[in-house]
C-alpha cells in the first residue's frame, strides 16, 4: 500500500525551541525566557535565547525541508512575538516574521500547519496567574483571533494547544516547567479546565470567521497499560487512562469531562471553578473540531502503587509515563518492563503500543480525523567520518510509520504524520544533546546545518509514498 495523495508527510518544531531572537523586533518576554535562566532549571542551563536561530535562518531551513520533499511544516507561533504583553498591542514585526515564514513555505508548496500555543506564554500573563487565571483564556482567544485574521488566508490548518497535560502537570504538579509549582492539584485542574475552555472558545470563534480551514488540538498520548492481568493493576491502568487520557480527550471530542474523574475530584475538593457557560461552550464546540492531533512517543506500563510515596520526580523524564513515576494522587506508578526496549533517555520504544493506542482512540472517539503531530527518537546521534549516521532514528520512525500504515488499513482515519523534529532543536530540559531532527545543527560551528542519513531516508519515503514500508 502507498499512502494516499492527501496524506501529509511532515515535520515539526516549536517557536521557543528553534527561533532564538528572544528579545528582537519588539518580542515580549515569555515565561520560558525567565524560567530557563533560573540556575539549575534546565540541563546545563541551556535556554532558547539563540536556539538554532531559525528566526534569522528560516529561509535556509525551509529550503532544506523542500529539498527533503517535506509536504507540511508544523511550527508554532510565539504569542509574545505577536502580542508582547499578552493582551495589549499587536507587534507588526511579529506578524511580519510569520508572514515571511508562511510565504516561504508556500513558495515550495509546503503546507503550513500552525500551533498557536507551544508553551511560551507572555510573562505578564504568567505573573498574573498564568493558566489558572481566566484572564489568560480571554487573552488567548484575542491572540488566536489576531493570528486567524493575519495568516488565515494562507494557513488552513490550526492547532490551538500543544500537550495540555504536559505543560499543566509540569507547571503545577512536578514543578519542572514554569510556573514551577509543585504538587498543587487545585491549580492543575483549574489550569487544565481553562485551557480546554480557551480551546473550545477558539474553535467556535474560528468557525464563526468562516475561513474554511481546519482546527483541532494536539494532545500528548501516552496510553496506559497494565503490566499484567492482576485486577489491581488493570484497575490502576484504568484510573491512569481516566485522569491522563480521558480528562483531556473527552471534553474536546465528546464535550464533557469523564464522570469518573469529575466525581473523585469533587470529593477531594479539586473541582475547578467552572461556570455553566464554560461547560456549555465545551459541549457545543466538540462537534466543531476537525481533527485531533496526537503526539506519541511511548506508552506507560502501570502497576498499583503500594507504597506511600506520592511525590512525582521533578523531571521531564518522569513525566510522560516514563518508568519510575508515581501518579500525583498516589494511586499508580509506572515501571520498566522486562524485555522492553528503551532510548538513551529511558523512553520505551513500543510501536505495538502505538497501534493499540490508535485502536483505543478509534473505539472511544470514532472516526475523528487524526494527525500524528509528533513522533520521533531523541538520541545523541552517532557521527562517523563526519556523517551523522542516525540509523536508530530511521528504525524508530520506520517502525512507527508502519503502524500508521497498518492503522489506516484497519480504517483508522489518519491523515498525516509529523516527525519530531524536522531539524535539531533545543529540548526544553535536555539541552541540545538530545537530538530529534533530520537536519543536524552544529552547536560548535556557527550553527551550521547538515543533512543526516535520516534526511535522505525520509525523502525516499515521501517520494515513494511509503510503498516499501
Ligand atoms: C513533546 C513536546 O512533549 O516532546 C516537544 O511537544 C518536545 O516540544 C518533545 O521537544 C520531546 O521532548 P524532550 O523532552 O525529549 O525534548
Amino acid at each position: 500500500m502507498k499512502f494516499a495523495k492527501d496524506f501529509l508527510f511532515g515535520g515539526a518544531s516549536a517557536a521557543y525551541q528553534v527561533e532564538g531572537a528572544w528579545n528582537e523586533d519588539g518580542k515580549g518576554i515569555s515565561n520560558w525566557d525567565v524560567f530557563s535562566k533560573i540556575p539549575g532549571k534546565t540541563f546545563e542551563n541551556t535556554n532558547g535565547d539563540v536556539a538554532i536561530d531559525h528566526y534569522h535562518r528560516y529561509k535556509e531551513d525551509i529550503k532544506l525541508m523542500a529539498e527533503m520533499g517535506l509536504e507540511s511544516y508544523r511550527f508554532s507561533i510565539s504569542w509574545p512575538r505577536i502580542i508582547p504583553d499578552g493582551d495589549g498591542k499587536i507587534n507588526p514585526k511579529g506578524i511580519e516574521f510569520y508572514n515571511n515564514l508562511i510565504n516561504e513555505c508556500l513558495k515550495y508548496g509546503i503546507v503550513p500547519f500552525a500551533t498557536l500555543y507551544h508553551w511560551d506564554l507572555p510573562q505578564t500573563l504568567e505573573e498574573d496567574g498564568g493558566w489558572t487565571n481566566k484572564r489568560t483564556v480571554k487573552a488567548f482567544v484575542k491572540y488566536a483571533d489576531t493570528c486567524f485574521k493575519a495568516f488565515g488566508d494562507r494557513v488552513k490548518h490550526w492547532i490551538t494547544f500543544n500537550e495540555t497535560i504536559v505543560f499543566c502537570s509540569l507547571g503545577y504538579l512536578t514543578g519542572g516547567h514554569p510556573p514551577a509549582i509543585e504538587n498543587n492539584p487545585i491549580k492543575y485542574f483549574q489550569a487544565t479546565h481553562n485551557v480546554i475552555t480557551a480551546h473550545a472558545k477558539t474553535v467556535s470563534h474560528y468557525k464563526e470567521l468562516r475561513q474554511f480551514g481546519e482546527i483541532g488540538i494536539t494532545h500528548s498520548f501516552t496510553p496506559n497499560f497494565s503490566v499484567d492481568n492482576k485486577e489491581e493493576n488493570i484497575f490502576a491502568a484504568y484510573h491512569a487512562n481516566q485522569y491522563n487520557v480521558a480528562w483531556f480527550f473527552d471534553p474536546v471530542l465528546k464535550g464533557t469531562y469523564p464522570e469518573y474523574v469529575v466525581k473523585q475530584i469533587k470529593e477531594k475538593g479539586w473541582t475547578p471553578n467552572w461556570t455553566d457557560e464554560e461547560l456549555e461552550i465545551i459541549k457545543s464546540s466538540a462537534e466543531k473540531n476537525d481533527f485531533i492531533g496526537v503526539n506519541y512517543y511511548q506508552p506507560a506500563r502501570v502497576i498499583k502503587n503500594d507504597n506511600q510515596q506520592v511525590k512525582m520526580e521533578n523531571s521531564r523524564e518522569n513525566s510522560a509515563g516514563a518508568p519510575g513515576n508515581v501518579s500525583f494522587d498516589g494511586v499508580w506508578k509506572t515501571v520498566r518492563i522486562d524485555n522492553g526496549k528503551y532510548t538513551k533517555w529511558g523512553w520505551e520504544i513500543a510501536p505495538d503500543a502505538f497501534l493499540d493506542g490508535l485502536r483505543i482512540i478509534k473505539n472511544n472517539y470514532g472516526d475523528i480525523k487524526i494527525y500524528i503531530t509528533e513522533n520521533g527518537l531523541g538520541d545523541a546521534d552517532p557521527i562517523i567520518d563526519e556523517e551523522i549516521v542516525d540509523v536508530p532514528r530511521i528504525k524508530y520512525i520506520e517502525a512507527h510509520l508502519r503502524v500508521v500504515k497498518k492503522a489506516i488499513e484497519e480504517g483508522i482515519n489518519i491523515k498525516g504524520y509529523y516527525a519530531w523534529s524536522v531539524i535539531d532543536l533545543l529540548s526544553w530540559l535536555n539541552g541540545y544533546k538530545k537530538q530529534y531532527g533530520f537536519i543536524y545543527v552544529d552547536q560548535k560551528n556557527n550553527l551550521n546545518r547538515k543533512k543526516k542519513l535520516s534526511f535522505y531516508w525520509y525523502k525516499h519515503i515521501i517520494e515513494t509514498r511509503g510503498e516499501d514500508l
